[in-house]
């Protein structure tokens, strides 16, 4: 896991708990979340695990009681929780410890509540409320019961075409209801994306969710996600855009039928050495098996060019369903 590396203007969150020990920003893990305003910094950060270690798991936070602990992150923990008001269960994201309710960490809680309360989708995970309670900002929100893609993806290996395809579908609705509301998301990936029982598929994680409009971008970190999942121009260190997200639902296509990325990397600066060298593994070399329409969707989400990529991600949808279409045809 990947902790955020804060601007030195803005220093790392202020937290007496906190023991921030200096990083490269280089060698960070690739598959963890990271947060900087320059490509090549190697500014300090704070370390998550270090924190954690420190932080007593509460048993109660605000009108919410019985937490016990579902996800740990770079922001803090995910608990699942007991609303006694309403009388029904909830996620509450709890983020770090911040001595003032706009401090950094609690500034990112605020920007996710924010994003996830313009948003009202069936693909994206409701919010419920936000408040600034022990010195900590939660956000909850609906309680999710299922697993990440990730673990579907540990769970059974590579998915077979069609029902990867499914997923994408329903993933790029998300993801176009998203963009369409002026928010870009930035960390699409496998850990932020949930499958309910039953198969609906949830996005969550906004938490390094950003305004699309330039002039409203304010102090959020320009370079930021999770360094395998990130686009080559956000790489460079250029301002994500919808096409960057666009490249990151690709990187996840490939994964779910791969089990792998498209560039095998250890660290930020192994990824970026292997775009510089095109040494990108195309996905019809590891999996020439795979219906053309699926290999000709995920190929062009990942085009190294933006101008190649597709326009929207309701495009990118509408290219993954054209293939469940024609499999329902060729089962007819
Ligand atoms: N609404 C929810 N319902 C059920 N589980 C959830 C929910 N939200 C988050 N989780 C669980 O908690 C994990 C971490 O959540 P999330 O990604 O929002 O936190 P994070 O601190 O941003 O983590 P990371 O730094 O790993 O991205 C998820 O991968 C998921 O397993
Ligand atoms: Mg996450």
């Amino acid at each position: 896991m990947v902790s955020p590396d804060f601007r030195q203007s803005s220093g790392a969150p202020r937290n007496s708990n906190t023991n921030p020990k200096p990083v490269d920003v280089d060698s960070h893990d690739t598959k963890g979340r990271l947060m900087t305003d320059s490509a090549t910094s190697t500014q300090p950060c704070a370390d998550a695990p270090v924190v954690e270690a420190c932080e007593p798991p509460p048993r109660s936070w605000g009108h919410l009681s019985k937490l016990r602990k579902i996800g740990q992150g770079v922001f803090g923990e995910v608990y699942h929780a007991w609303d006694a008001l309403l009388e029904r269960e909830v996620a509450l994201k709890l983020y770090r410890e911040a001595a003032e309710q706009l401090d950094e960490w609690a500034r990112f809680g605020l920007q996710e509540a924010r994003s996830l309360a313009r948003v009202r989708h069936p693909n994206v995970v409701t919010v419920y409320g936000v408040d600034y309670r022990k010195r900590r900002l939660g956000v909850w929100m609906e309680y999710i019961q299922g697993h990440t893609l990730e673990a579907l993806v540990r769970a059974q290996g590579k998915l077979g075409a069609l029902e990867a395809a499914r997923i994408g579908f329903d993933l790029c609705s998300a993801v176009m209801s998203v963009h369409e509301r002026g928010i870009l998301h930035r960390d699409i990936q496998s850990k932020n994306v949930m499958c309910e029982h039953g198969g609906r598929i949830v996005l969550m994680d906004f938490g390094l969710s950003q305004d699309l409009r330039p002039w409203r971008r304010d102090s959020a970190p320009r370079f930021c996600g999770t360094p395998l999942y990130m686009a080559p121009e956000v790489l460079r260190g250029e301002w994500a855009s919808v096409q960057s997200d666009i490249y990151s639902i690709g990187v996840l296509l490939y994964r779910l039928v791969t089990g792998c990325f498209p560039v095998h990397a250890g660290t930020l600066k192994e990824v970026r050495l292997k775009y510089q060298q095109e040494d990108i593994t195309p996905l019809r070399e590891r999996r020439p098996d795979l219906p053309e329409p699926y290999l000709r969707a995920v190929e062009r989400s990942l085009a190294p060019c933006q101008e190649d990529r597709f326009a929207t991600a309701g495009e990118m949808g509408e290219a993954l369903l054209a293939l469940s279409e024609q499999a329902n045809v060729i089962a007819c």
